[in-house]
């Protein structure tokens, strides 16, 4: 079997990078190890930026999100006791968010895909990669079937996530990995109980970070900052609102109202992880198969997305006009933004959460940034260009 473009992984990187090569008229093979009902309920985080949105809806993807998605133009930070908003219209000339889960854009992506013809596999659990130093990279796998399988390709995309096959088919000494792990989890409950407030809420407080986001006006996404090994069996629902309660205390405290979890409370790692470059021979990396950000900056999804836009350019420019030019700089385009990211996420995770090394003296560092960043213009329209997202930039 031949095909164009082999991409490993159908998350929101490998099914949108699908949608927009099949739009070029570049014929794809998708290879899953999950079910599609797996990939469709996997609960993620949920705040899609301008770009994004606007990434979405230019390519048609983007109906039920305009339809069903919320659109904030502002957050909210709260720390001492106090709200402050962050009007992201007044400080990025009228840019704002959409809040729509991953899991929604995903089930929208293959559905698109399916509906046009579009090659997905899913419950593939062996795709293993070849001779991607050479012009003919090759993918192996079983399929449904049982039958053994070989697809010859011009490019690999391997956009399988962190754990995925195919970074780790790239030779030793090729990759340079940065890291920095964080000692404290996010415990999530999804929780049928409006949102106190139309917008986010990121909370600075002693007893521990909080966040209060949401899926819908009758569905709350809430995170409490927890210990590394946190069991979610002993959070029931009163003592996680109650520990809520107390993290939002202070004069216009907000009162939310409770309402019983949707599934089981969850506890999220937090991470911060590059790998150079994105590419390796006709292999090119993309989303979490390369990067992974802390969720506080709400940018994982983003920046997948951002990955896969400058790659099927660079594609689609190799079979219209025959050049690797851009191929040859994807790393480098990507990766300048990608850092900016990682900056961001890392800033906004170090200003919110409380460290069991901080010292007194960097605790009261960490108010003066909040409170230069809610009182500066210069600080919240900082705040606001990342938060809405960087331009997505091709060169
Ligand atoms: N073979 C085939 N598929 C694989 C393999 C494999 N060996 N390993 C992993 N996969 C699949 C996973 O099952 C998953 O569906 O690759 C997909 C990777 O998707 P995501 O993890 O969603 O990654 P990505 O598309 O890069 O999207 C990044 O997802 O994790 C969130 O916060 C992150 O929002 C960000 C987004
Ligand atoms: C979410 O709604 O799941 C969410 C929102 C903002 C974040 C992280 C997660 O920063």
């Amino acid at each position: 079997m031949k095909v164009q473009v082999g991409i490993v992984g159908a998350g929101p990187a490998g099914l949108l990078l699908s949608h927009l090569l099949d739009r070029a008229g570049i014929e794809t093979l998708v290879l899953e190890r999950q079910s599609r009902t797996y990939c469709e309920n996997r609960v993620r985080a949920g705040v899609i930026e301008q770009g994004s949105r606007d990434v979405l809806i230019e390519s048609g993807l983007g109906e039920r999100m305009k339809r069903e998605g919320l659109i904030h133009y502002g957050v909210a930070l709260r720390f001492g006791g106090r709200s402050h908003r962050i009007d992201f219209a007044a400080l990025t000339g009228g840019k704002g968010i959409t809040v729509y889960g991953q899991q929604e854009i995903v089930k929208d992506m293959i559905a698109a895909r399916l509906a046009q013809g579009g090659r997905i596999e899913f419950e593939i659990p062996d795709v293993s990669i070849h001779d991607i130093d050479s012009n003919r990279p090759k993918i192996r796998y079983t399929d449904a079937a049982g039958n053994p399988q070989e697809v010859v390709c011009d490019f690999i995309a391997g956009c399988d996530g962190y754990h995925g096959v195919c970074r780790r088919s790239i030779p030793p000494g090729v990759l340079t990995a940065y890291e920095r792990r964080y000692r404290f989890g996010w415990l999530g409950m999804l929780a049928a109980a409006p949102p106190v407030s139309d917008e986010l809420i990121y909370v600075n407080h002693p007893r521990g970070f909080a966040l209060l986001s949401m899926r819908s006006r009758e569905v709350s996404r809430i995170y409490l900052q927890c210990a590394l090994d946190e069991d979610p069996d002993e959070w029931s629902d009163d003592r996680f609102w109650e520990e809520l309660d107390r993290r939002l205390e202070g004069v216009d405290a907000p009162k939310p109202q409770r309402g019983p979890s949707l599934r089981a409370k969850d506890v999220t790692q937090m991470r911060s992880w590059v790998s150079e470059p994105m590419r390796y021979g006709r292999l090119f990396l993309a989303g979490d198969a390369t990067h992974i950000v802390p969720p506080t900056g709400a940018k994982g999804m983003n920046l997948a997305i951002a990955d896969v836009c400058v790659l099927a350019r660079a594609i689609a420019e190799y079979y219209t006009a025959g050049k690797t030019e851009l191929l040859d700089r994807y790393s480098d385009i990507c990766l300048r933004r990608v850092w900016k990211a990682e900056r961001f996420s890392w800033w906004m995770t170090t200003m919110l959460h409380q460290f069991d090394d901080t010292s007194p003296f960097e605790k009261r560092l960490q108010l003066a940034e909040l409170d230069y960043v809610t009182s500066s213009r210069a600080g919240s329209e900082s705040f606001a260009e990342n938060y809405v997202g960087l331009p997505l930039e091709y060169a």
